[in-house]
Order: structure tokens, then sequence, then C-alpha cells
């Protein structure tokens, strides 16, 4: 493999504690990213800091640490906001994750904007969370669902725009980076044809927010999601970015404290956006850390993670190509993808891949991926993926290989 480096891997990854133990008696690979990524120390610490130092709800307090704590929650709403490109730091609402995201643009402008006969545009790759959320609003509105397909390398069926996309369509929903194929879209050109009839455009960018520069008004959508927990952040916190006018003229999602102007006893006011979005107590220490993350990531640059992982995955794809009767799902150029890549072995059910790997001390995922229609069309029930982050080492993408050929001549 080539001199990898824009910047020193072996010493950003030592920023990561957990990646210093050993499993099974071997140093931890882990190429599970793509579930939930490993945290650095600075976030880490942010956390611990909150809770130690300034734990104290937000928007409430007249004192010293809830002032604190809310200057600390909504700076983190402004690197979220610059880390995307927003306009404004109030087209930001911290949700808890991607799926949460998703759901309140179904539940809020969709309950608003969709009636009978309308269409939802999905494709065939996309995620659980992009899927059920779109059902159940059909359900309710009695609207419709249509997908576009895919090719023999699992890369959208572009062609297919011209017939499922039409004035009916009123929104098109769809991965930026599939989490299995890691097929990476070309959402600048679906929104643009998207917004030619009329509809909107929603984004699920829980695998490529982490991975890649990310600019909102580069891919021209109207909405984008993505979680915390997949981009050294903590868990419970996730982003919906939405188009600042689509936020003022959608109703809200949940109804309690915070997001309200006045409450009397037979009707409410709203708060203005993005606080009518977020009802409750937030994450508050989750959404400062993850501030902290998107400073980390940003340090070491996002074009450069990016480029990174392109050269990991290369190698990967290289590599794995040596291992017999394994098939790798996705398309075949790294330029197409991102750095997960998923896979079945001939006579090998992915899970015993999977704890097989797991005996050599490299953690992978196995099952469906959260994307049963996707492998009913690959026609698996299964398959095994390897997915890769900024921390993540040829060496171990080696032992990768070498555990699959294990594997392959245990079941031989
Ligand atoms: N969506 C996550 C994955 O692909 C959980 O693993």
């Amino acid at each position: 493999m080539s001199p990898l480096t824009q910047f020193d891997v072996l010493a950003l990854r030592r920023e990561f504690p957990i990646l210093q133990q050993e499993v099974n008696g071997h140093r931890l690979a882990f190429l599970d990213s793509g579930a939930s990524s490993q945290k650095p120390r600075v976030v880490i610490d942010c956390l611990e800091d909150y809770y130690r130092r300034f734990n104290a709800n937000v928007h409430r307090g007249v004192y010293k640490l809830s002032e604190e704590a809310t200057f600390a929650f909504e700076r983190a709403r402004g690197k979220v906001a610059r880390f995307v490109g927003a306009a404004s730091h109030r087209e930001i609402v911290f949700v808890r994750n991607t799926t949460e995201a998703i759901n309140l643009v179904a539940y809020s402008w969709g309950g608003a904007n969709l009636g009978p006969g309308d269409r939802i545009l999905l494709t065939l790759m996309e995620h659980h969370s992009n899927i059920v959320p779109w059902q159940m609003l059909a359900e309710r509105t009695g609207a419709h669902l249509d997908y576009i397909g895919l090719d023999g390398e699992g890369r959208l069926a572009l062609e297919e725009l011209d017939t499922k996309l039409s004035e009916r369509t009123k929104l098109v929903a769809l991965t930026q980076q599939s989490n299995v194929l890691g097929t990476i879209n070309p959402v600048r050109l679906i929104a643009e044809r998207a917004h030619a009839v009329g509809a909107k455009v929603l984004v699920d960018g829980a695998q490529s927010v982490p991975h890649m520069p990310v600019a909102v008004k580069e891919l021209g959508c109207d909405f984008l999601a993505f979680s915390g927990h997949k981009m050294c952040g903590p868990t419970g916190i996730g982003v919906l970015w939405a188009k600042r006018e689509l936020l003022e003229a959608m109703p809200p999602f949940l109804g309690g404290g915070s997001m309200i102007k006045l409450v009397e006893l037979d009707h409410s006011t709203y708060a203005d956006v993005p606080t009518r979005f977020e009802a409750g107590t937030p994450a508050i220490g989750e959404a400062i850390a993850l501030g902290e993350a998107i400073d980390f990531l940003s340090g070491v640059g996002m074009a450069a993670i990016h480029h990174y992982e392109c050269e990991l995955l290369a190698y990967a794809l290289d590599r794995l190509s040596e291992v017999g009767g394994l098939t790798i799902y996705g398309p075949s150029t790294p330029v197409e993808r991102g750095a997960a890549i998923s896979f079945t072995l001939d006579g090998v059910h992915p899970h015993d891949v999977a704890a097989i790997l797991d005996s050599e001390g490299v953690a992978v995922r196995a099952g469906h991926h959260c994307t049963q229609p996707l492998h009913h069309h690959l026609d698996v029930p299964a398959t095994t993926r390897a997915s890769f982050y900024i921390y993540n080492l040829a060496e171990e993408v080696d032992r990768l290989a070498v555990g699959l050929e294990k594997a392959r001549k245990l079941f031989a």
C-alpha cells in the first residue's frame, strides 16, 4: 500500500483509548464503524467534563451553571451548522439520531404536505430508517411509495427517474452513501431532477457526513439527517438540517416543555425554530461532545479523511479479491463508493464468518444491516460487512483477509 498519510494515522489512533486493547488475545481491529464509530479521548473527556463541572438544564435556569450549559449547547449547534454549511444555526435541530430526524420530517412535513395519490420516491438501497417512516406516512395519508432500482454493481438505475419521477412526486428520500454497498449516490443530480418536478429532497447522511466533506448547498437537498455516534461523537445525539423556510412552515413533532411560546388550557402557540422541534430536556452533554467531535474531525480535515479512506478502501478491495469464494457487493471501482464492504463467503454463513473473525480480534457486522429489501434484491439473507474509519490500518485489512481464509478452510 502506498504511504497513506496527509495525517499521522498511528498518532491519531492513539487518541482512541478503546483501540489500545486486546480482544480474544489479539489487538482489536475494529471494522464496524458503519454501525458506530469509536470515540477519541477529547470527546470522552468533554462529556465527563460537562457532567463533572457544569451539568444543568439548558434554556431554563438563571444561574451560572445553567448559563454555561446553555452557552456550550448552543455553541455546539453553531459548530454543526458550520460543519455542513448551513445558512444559519436555526436550521439545525438536535434529535436523537438519523432515524428520529427522518421520522420528524415524515410526521411533521409529510403530514402537512402529502395526501392521497401523492408519491414518495425512495431507492432499493435504503436503510429501514429511510423506508419505514415513509410507509407509516403513506398509510396515514394515502400516498404511494416508489423505488429506484439498482444495476448489477449496486448503483442507482438513474434512467428510472424518467418514469418514476413525476409531478405527483412530493419527496425523494435517499441515502448519500449505502451502509451495505458503499455506493455514493449522485445526490446533486437527483436533487435537480426532483426539484424540476416540484419535489423536495431528503438525504440520509448517516454514512456520508462522518466520512467526507458534506455541504448542504452543494448537495442541493432540502433535508439532511445524520447521527453523532458514527462521527466520533456520543450516542443519543443526531441532527436534522432543513432549509429554514421549510422548518418554519412545519408543525411540531413532539409536544411538551421548551417547544412552546404560550400554553393555555385549550391550546398552545409554538416556539420559533429550531426550539419548536426540541421538546423536553435535550441530550445536553452529548450535543456538546458532538461539537467536540466536529472540532476533532475538522482538525484532521474531512477532505484528508475521505482521501485516506479511499486509499484504504482501494487496498481492501484489492486484498480481498485474493480471497477465494468471496463475493463483494457494490461498485468495483473505489471512486464510486465509501469504505464499507459487504460480502458473502461461499459455504459459510455470515454470522459464522463474523464469529471466526471475532476470535481473531477482528470486529465486523453480520446480518441484513437494517436493509432487508436490499438483501432481498441481492438474493442473500445476510452479508458480512467490514466498515472502515480514520483509525483503521492496512494491516487490519490483511488480518481481515487472513481471517476469511481461515473461515473458508474451517468450513471447507
Ligand atoms: N445503520 C447502522 C449500520 O449500518 C447501524 O450498521
